[in-house]
């Protein structure tokens, strides 16, 4: 292994194994679909591998490779996919990988689809270690608490002598602590010639990828290990217990760095926060709350308790509790919740507020408006100003086609309307407590649309005779009365 190269030359190629059946997730979707804050596994391996930026980065896929293919298309364009068409072990996944190279030289780093904790940096330091040490293959290794069930590090001082599996490994092998994490640096050469002798005389009855180093040895090459202080990036998913366990710990790691960049977080066990969310200094997260797609909060905003924000943009100093929220932006100063639910195209404005038992659908609300009680408010164009009583709807469907109300600025819904879509209220107008609104409103009007109030007396003395609600009724009169005798006494 005589090639040098300088440490900032880019490796030959990334290839990445994704072909196996997962069968242990038992799942519909594809393990490597599977995902941890909000991201699936596969694109966090390809984002990894694009921290070497390899000449070529290639994902084999095998089982269930539609699907897979077609995330890939989305998230990694760039990615060349080679297709296992069985999937006879590790060591055949690299083998369809490398064919559809041609022939590199250099390196080689090959690295799985369910090991989403690996970092970028990792495999930095993996390549510039097999590079100092002039290896033919360098293996990424660690000390874990339970190494079973992965391959075992068998080692001469600092060199590999072989990788042994679990359920090959002798009584004295499976005493060791040192586990491979799937993921190497090889010679290409090395690699080449090691897959080609690789057979199958092992208790899986698969191609090995682990076998290329008896090889390597028995050539003359050296392989080295680079262990790895941060034990958790070397563990891999296999089932859902271990995908959870995962998924809290790159979620502890994602808010112990956002808590560090001055974000508070109550509580961290009940706090999620997906790798696309951006947050501000001084945001406050309170438990139970989860930023999931491309949530981005601003300075000195308040979430939570209890509230899920999905593609939401939060503006300054805005508190949104006690909420469930999608596609939706809020603006500087405005208040959101308890219990309310902001549908897409939900646009709140400055200083404005959505209140209690409040569910809105593309809506825009202007700066310091409040729909502050039980409403629903859907297609919806709201001024600045404006005042929704308690209980108002929004009745923008007919049964067969959407339409839009519009308010404008300054403008006042009494308690209890309905504002039967389409339909304009002018800026400056009052719709009375009770209204049911069909035509349009115009500025300066008081719009009242209710039955008009007519009292029927004596009807109680009449229908409810010998009722408490009659001698209620009698009793407070003759009080009435008396007061009043009174009063002209007192005036005599
Ligand atoms: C493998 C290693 C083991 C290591 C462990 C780390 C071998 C023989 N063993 O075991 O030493 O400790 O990873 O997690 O390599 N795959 C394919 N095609 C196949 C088989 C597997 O693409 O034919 C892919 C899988 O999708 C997965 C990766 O290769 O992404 C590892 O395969 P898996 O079956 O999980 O290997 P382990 O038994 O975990
Ligand atoms: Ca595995």
């Amino acid at each position: 292994m005589t090639h040098q190269q300088s440490p900032t030359e880019a490796v030959a190629a990334v290839v990445i194994m994704a072909a196996g059946a997962g069968t242990r997730m038992k799942s519909a979707t594809p393990k490597v679909l599977h995902k941890l804050a909000g991201q699936t596994m596969i694109s966090l391996a390809v984002d990894t591998a694009d921290a070497l930026s390899p000449q070529h980065l290639v994902v084999v896929v095998g089982h269930e490779r539609e699907q897979v293919t077609a995330h890939l298309a989305e998230i990694a364009p760039h990615a060349t996919i080679a297709v296992q068409e069985q999937a006879l072990g590790t060591g055949d996944a690299v083998r369809s990988g490398l064919s559809v190279l041609g022939e590199v030289s250099g390196e080689v780093v090959v690295t799985s689809g369910d090991n989403p904790l690996l970092a970028g940096e990792t495999l930095v330091e993996l390549v510039s270690r097999h590079r100092n040490e002039r290896n033919a293959v360098t293996v990424l290794t660690a000390r874990v608490p339970d190494p079973t069930g992965y391959g075992r590090v068998v080692r001469d001082h600092d060199q590999v002598v072989r990788i042994v599996e679990q359920a090959d490994a002798s009584a004295d092998e499976l005493q060791i602590a040192e586990i491979n994490s799937g993921v190497y640096a090889f010679d290409a050469e090395a690699l080449r010639t090691g897959i080609a002798a690789l057979g199958t005389a092992n208790a899986a009855g698969e191609l090995y990828l682990t076998d290329v180093i008896a090889h390597a040895r028995s050539a003359g090459g050296r392989v080295g290990a680079h262990l790895l202080e941060d034990w958790v990036q070397a563990e891999g998913v296999n089932d859902r217990v271990q995908l959870a366990r995962l998924n809290a710990e790159l979620n502890r790691r994602i808010l112990n760095r956002w808590m560090l960049d001055g974000v508070t977080v109550i509580d961290p066990a009940t706090t999620w926060v997906h790798a696309g969310v951006d947050l501000a200094p001084d945001v406050t997260l309170l438990p139970g709350t989860s930023l999931e797609g491309a949530t981005s909060v601003a300075s000195g905003a308040t979430i939570g308790p209890d509230t899920t924000l999905i593609d939401v943009e939060v503006g300054e100093n805005a508190t949104v509790t006690r909420t469930h929220a999608e596609l939706a932006v809020i603006a500087a100063a405005a208040t959101v919740g308890p219990f309310s639910y902001l549908r897409p195209g939900t646009e709140l404005g400055e200083r404005g507020k959505i209140g209690a038992f409040v569910e809105t659908k593309k809506a825009v609300i202007g700066a310091g408006t409040k729909v502050p009680h039980l409403t629903y408010c859907g297609d919806a164009e709201l001024g600045e100003g404006v005042n929704i009583g308690a209980g108002t709807i929004f009745a923008n469907y007919d049964g067969v086609a959407k339409y839009t109300t519009t308010v404008g600025d300054h403008s006042f819904v009494g308690s209890d309307s309905v504002l039967v879509a389409p339909v304009q209220i002018g800026d400056g107008a009052y719709v009375a407590a009770g209204s049911t609104i069909t035509g349009p409103v115009g500025p300066g009007e008081l719009a009242v649309a209710r039955g008009q109030q007519r009292n029927i007396a004596g009807w109680v003395f009449r229908k409810r005779a010998g009722t408490k609600t009659e001698a209620a009724a009698k009793a407070a009169i003759e009080a009435a009365e008396q007061g009043r005798q009174a009063g002209e006494d007192n005036q005599q």
